[in-house]
C-alpha cells in the first residue's frame, strides 16, 4: 500500500506535485466552467461518490471550510463538518489527539483549522486518513498557498520568477508563512513590507527561507541605503498623524512588482490589541512600481483594501477565492486517487529537504518548544504530543519543533548518563554521538538539573 499522504506544510508537496495539483485544476476548470465565469466551478463529477471529508474547525472560516466542502460536494463525494468548537467534545476537554483518531472511522479525509500552531501535524499523528491543514495558528496555510500561486499563473500565465511584493502581518499571517517558502521555490524575487510596527516575519522563516530556500528578501539595512535606487512607499493611514510611521525601512527599489499580496492585521494573534495598519488604494497602486502589479489577498479583507479597487481589472482576489474549489478538488482527487494520472502518493517525498534526525526528550527534562502557541503547550494535548524536535545542524545546531517548526538557536547539550554539558554547537563540532543527549535552554538550566560542565567534570574524573 502506498503511504498515507498528508498536507500540513506547502513543504509536504514536491514542485512537480504542486504542478500536478495545478495541471488537474485547469482540467477540472475547462469542463466543468461556464464561458463568462471561467474562473468558477459551476458543474459536478461523480468521480467520489462513496466518499466523505470530514471539516474539523476550531476557528473561524468562510472560504476554505466552504470551498473544501463545496470541492467534495463538486466532485460527487459528501462532507460532515463541525464547525463550532463549543458543540463538538472538544467543550468537554477531549484531546485533538483523540478527535482526529475518532474521526478517522467516519471519514476518508480530514481537513483541520485550530488556532495552536502545530496542530494540524499532531492530528496528522493521531489520524490515519489524510490530514489537510486548513490553517493551525500563525504557522501555516499550504492550501491558500495553492490558491494563491495558482492565481499567479491565471493572472500573469506563470507562477515562476515573478517579483512579489508580500505586505500586511507577516508575524501573524499563516498564509504569508506558507506562500513565502513556496515563492521561494518557485524562484521568485520577495519584497517584504510589513504593514505596521512588529510585524515583520518571524526570525525562524526568515531564517529557513535564506538557508533551506535559498532566498534573498530584501533585509531593511540594505534597503536603507541602497538609496540611489529608493523611492518613498506611499502609505495611507487612517489618522494624518500616523504619516510620522514612514520610515526608512518604509523604501523599496524601484523595480516594478508583478504581484502585490496583501493580508489583513491578525488581531487574534496579537494579545496586545490594535495597531496602526497599512492601507492600500488606487493611489497608491497607481506608484510606478505597482502599476502592472495584480493584487492579491487571501480574504477577510477588514479595511486594508480599499473596496474601490474591486473595479479594476487586475484586484484579483475575488477569482483567487473562486480558485479555491478547483485547486482543492485537485487536491482531494489527488490524495483519494480518485481519477487516474491524479495520485499524489507517486511522489511521497514531498519537497525534497534534508533529512534532519528527530530527537525527543522528556518533557520534565531540559527544554521545550519556545512558542508559547505551539500546540504542545496545550494542557489537553500533553499526553499526545511529544517533546519532538528535528535536529538542524547548519552553522550550529538549531532545534526545530517537529509540530510548529518554530527553531531554537544556542541550546545547550548535556549527556544524561554522564550528567555532563556543553554547547551545542561544540558537541556537533566534535561530531559527538547525540544518542544520550538533552538540550538546555541555557547553562544555568543544565546546571540547575544538577549536570556539570563538560570539561571539568573530565578533570574531576581524570
Ligand atoms: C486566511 C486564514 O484563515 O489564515 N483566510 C483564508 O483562509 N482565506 C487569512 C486571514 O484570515 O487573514
Amino acid at each position: 500500500m502506498s503511504p498515507l499522504r498528508h498536507l500540513i506544510s506547502i513543504n509536504d508537496l514536491s514542485n512537480a506535485e504542486i504542478e500536478q495539483v495545478f495541471a488537474s485544476a485547469t482540467k477540472y476548470l475547462s469542463q466543468l466552467s461556464n464561458k463568462d465565469t471561467p474562473y468558477r466551478v459551476s458543474r459536478s463529477l461523480k468521480i467520489a461518490t462513496g466518499r466523505v471529508l470530514a471539516t474539523l474547525f476550531y476557528e473561524p472560516s468562510t472560504r476554505t471550510r466552504l470551498s473544501f466542502e463545496s470541492a467534495m460536494l463538486r466532485l460527487g463525494g459528501r462532507t460532515i463538518s463541525s464547525a463550532d468548537p463549543a458543540t463538538s467534545s472538544a467543550a468537554k476537554g477531549e484531546s485533538l489527539a483523540d478527535t482526529a483518531r475518532v474521526v478517522s472511522s467516519y471519514a476518508d479525509a480530514l481537513v483541520i483549522r485550530h488556532p495552536r500552531d502545530g496542530a494540524a501535524r499532531l492530528a496528522a499523528e493521531y489520524a490515519d486518513i489524510p490530514v489537510i491543514n486548513g490553517g493551525d495558528g500563525s504557522h501555516e496555510h499550504p492550501t491558500q498557498t495553492l490558491c494563491d500561486l495558482y492565481t499567479l499563473q491565471r493572472e500573469k500565465g506563470t507562477f515562476k520568477g515573478l517579483n512579489v511584493v508580500i505586505s500586511g502581518d507577516l508575524r501573524g499571517s499563516r498564509t504569508i508563512h506558507s506562500f513565502v517558502y513556496a515563492l521561494a521555490r518557485f524562484k521568485a524575487e520577495i519584497r517584504l513590507m510589513p504593514g505596521g510596527k512588529g510585524m515583520e516575519l518571524p526570525a525562524h522563516v526568515d531564517w529557513r527561507l535564506r538557508n533551506e530556500f535559498h532566498s534573498h528578501p530584501l533585509p531593511k539595512a540594505k534597503i536603507a541605503s541602497a538609496n540611489a535606487d529608493i523611492d518613498a512607499v506611499y502609505r495611507t493611514v487612517d489618522q494624518p498623524h500616523q504619516l510620522a510611521l514612514v520610515t526608512a525601512s518604509d523604501f523599496v527599489p524601484r523595480k516594478e512588482a508583478d504581484i502585490f499580496y496583501m493580508t489583513r492585521f491578525q488581531k487574534e494573534r496579537w494579545p496586545e490589541g490594535k495597531k496602526d495598519y497599512l492601507k492600500i488604494d488606487s493611489k497608491f497602486l497607481r506608484d510606478r512600481r505597482y502599476r502592472n502589479a495584480s493584487v492579491l489577498h487571501p480574504l477577510p479583507r477588514v479595511g486594508e483594501l480599499d473596496a474601490e479597487l474591486d473595479a479594476l481589472p487586475r484586484a484579483a482576489y475575488f477569482r483567487q477565492a473562486s480558485y479555491g474549489v478547483p485547486i482543492r478538488m485537485a487536491l482531494i482527487a489527488g490524495l483519494l486517487d480518485l481519477s487516474r494520472g491524479s495520485a499524489l502518493e507517486k511522489f511521497s517525498s514531498g519537497f525534497p529537504k534534508a533529512q534532519y534526525p528527530l530527537h525527543q526528550q522528556p518533557r520534565e527534562l531540559g527544554l521545550c518548544c519556545v512558542n508559547p502557541n505551539c500546540i504542545t503547550h496545550d494542557k489537553q494535548e500533553g499526553p499526545y504530543a511529544g517533546n519532538k524536535f528535528y535536529l538542524v545542524q547548519k552553522d550550529g545546531l538549531r532545534l526545530r519543533c517537529y509540530y510548529c517548526e518554530t527553531d531554537i538557536e544556542n541550546a545547550v547539550v548535556g549527556n544524561r548518563k554522564a550528567k555532563t554539558y556543553s554547547a551545542a554547537g561544540a558537541a556537533v563540532k566534535t561530531g559527538a554521538s547525540l544518542k544520550d543527549a538533552v538540550f538546555f535552554r541555557s547553562i544555568s538550566d543544565a546546571a540547575r538539573a544538577g549536570y556539570k560542565p563538560q570539561r571539568k567534570a573530565q578533570a574531576a574524573a581524570g
